[in-house]
């Protein structure tokens, strides 16, 4: 097993705005409201000014600039107020940031209603929690304008974490060797999308469910990678898989699936592959709490802490199924990462 990435990725930077509840609430609102892009055109200015240009109430501003001012967003100079130098190295990840915010902030009420059955009743808390409920895939099938917006509104949250994930993932796996990849549950083609911009010679075919295809079509359609991602839908447990590929990727997908499904999809990955393929496995391992405890942005993560198993899982079953050499290297994210890759006939 190799450990690398010691050096989390600049983007993670995001995370040091987003620890504190209060504070994180406050960014959020300065993003949404305009306060942010009106300092970005007129910093320094003056809390005044910066009032009458929002058309706000002084008090309110006020506050909500003490918040920033504590949350190390703004800071105050004799000319006004101003972004930080360390806030403004962020705003190049501004839809990470927008994104975890509304993420956290749709977890939130979960942890506060249902915090003893998140402990005690799994079960129980699935019924009653508002993440999972959003992430119903049995509402990915039939094409009512509703079950759309629910997808599209989940789908938001996982193609932004990708678009970031992936970068990292490319840092640590040469892609270049590849020509054809399935990714299984590969949600807007982001992933692929990603790998396919990095390696010009890739072609791929992103695998999901039938409305979240129809949304990844759209998504990748104006990128100029567009015409090497193609979609299929349907139920990767019980449809007829595509074939010939030299890769297959499950990115933050396998955790969903108890054991018995989780190993069925990758038994079924196995015969998408040419002779020599590869099997890649890119998933969150177990949830750890942090020293400092769990920072807002990671509320989504607990919820979903039982899902996020250790590596040894894929790995023993990749080698029951004929893998005979499976490595897993692990990238130090906002939580440990794991890539499994496992390739058919060994190395
Ligand atoms: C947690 S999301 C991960 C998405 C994406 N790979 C990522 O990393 O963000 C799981 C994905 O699996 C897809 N999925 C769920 N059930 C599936 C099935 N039976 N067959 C294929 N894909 C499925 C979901 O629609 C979703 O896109």
């Amino acid at each position: 097993m190799k450990a690398v990435s010691r050096t989390p990725p600049s983007y993670l930077q995001v995370d040091a705005f987003l620890t504190g509840f209060v504070a994180a609430c406050a960014l959020g609102t300065a993003l949404r409201t305009g306060v942010i892009d009106t300092l970005l055109r007129l910093q320094p200015v003056a809390r005044k000014s910066l009032a009458d240009h929002l058309g706000g109430e002084q008090d309110g501003l006020d506050l909500l600039l003490d918040l920033l001012a504590a949350n190390s967003v703004v800071q105050e100079t004799p000319a006004g107020v101003e972004l930080t130098p360390s806030f403004q190295s962020v705003l190049p990840y501004r839809d990470l940031l927008e994104a975890k915010i509304d993420f956290a902030t749709l977890a939130a009420p979960d942890i506060l209603e249902h915090f003893p059955a998140l402990i005690n009743d799994p079960a129980g808390f699935q019924r009653a929690s508002r993440i999972f409920r959003l992430f119903n895939y049995q509402h990915c099938f039939d094409p009512t304008p509703e079950n759309l917006r629910r997808t599209r509104a989940w789908m938001r949250f996982t193609t932004v974490l990708t678009r970031y994930e992936a970068q990292a993932c490319l840092a640590v796996h040469s892609f270049d060797r590849y020509g054809r990849l399935l990714d299984i549950g590969g949600n807007s083609g982001e992933f692929a999308l990603q790998l396919c911009r990095a390696c010009p010679r890739l072609e791929a075919v992103v695998f999901d469910l039938p409305l979240v295809c129809a949304v990844g079509r759209e998504h990748v359609a104006p990128a100029p990678e567009a015409g090497r991602i193609r979609f299929v839908a349907g139920s990767a447990l019980t449809d007829p898989l595509p074939g010939d590929f030299d890769l297959v990727t499950f990115k933050s997908m396998l955790h969903d699936w108890p054991e018995a499904e989780a190993k069925r999809l990758l038994t079924r990955a196995s015969q998408a592959l040419t002779p020599g393929g590869t099997i890649l496995i890119y998933e969150r391992g177990p949830f750890r709490v942090p020293t400092a405890g769990v920072p807002f942005s990671l509320l989504p993560m607990l919820l979903f802490f039982r899902s996020f198993r250790p590596p040894s899982f894929y790995e023993e079953h990749l080698r029951n199924i004929g893998f005979p050499v499976v490595e897993t290297q692990w990238l130090n994210l906002e939580l440990p990462f794991f890539l499994v890759t496992a390739k058919l006939g060994g190395w």
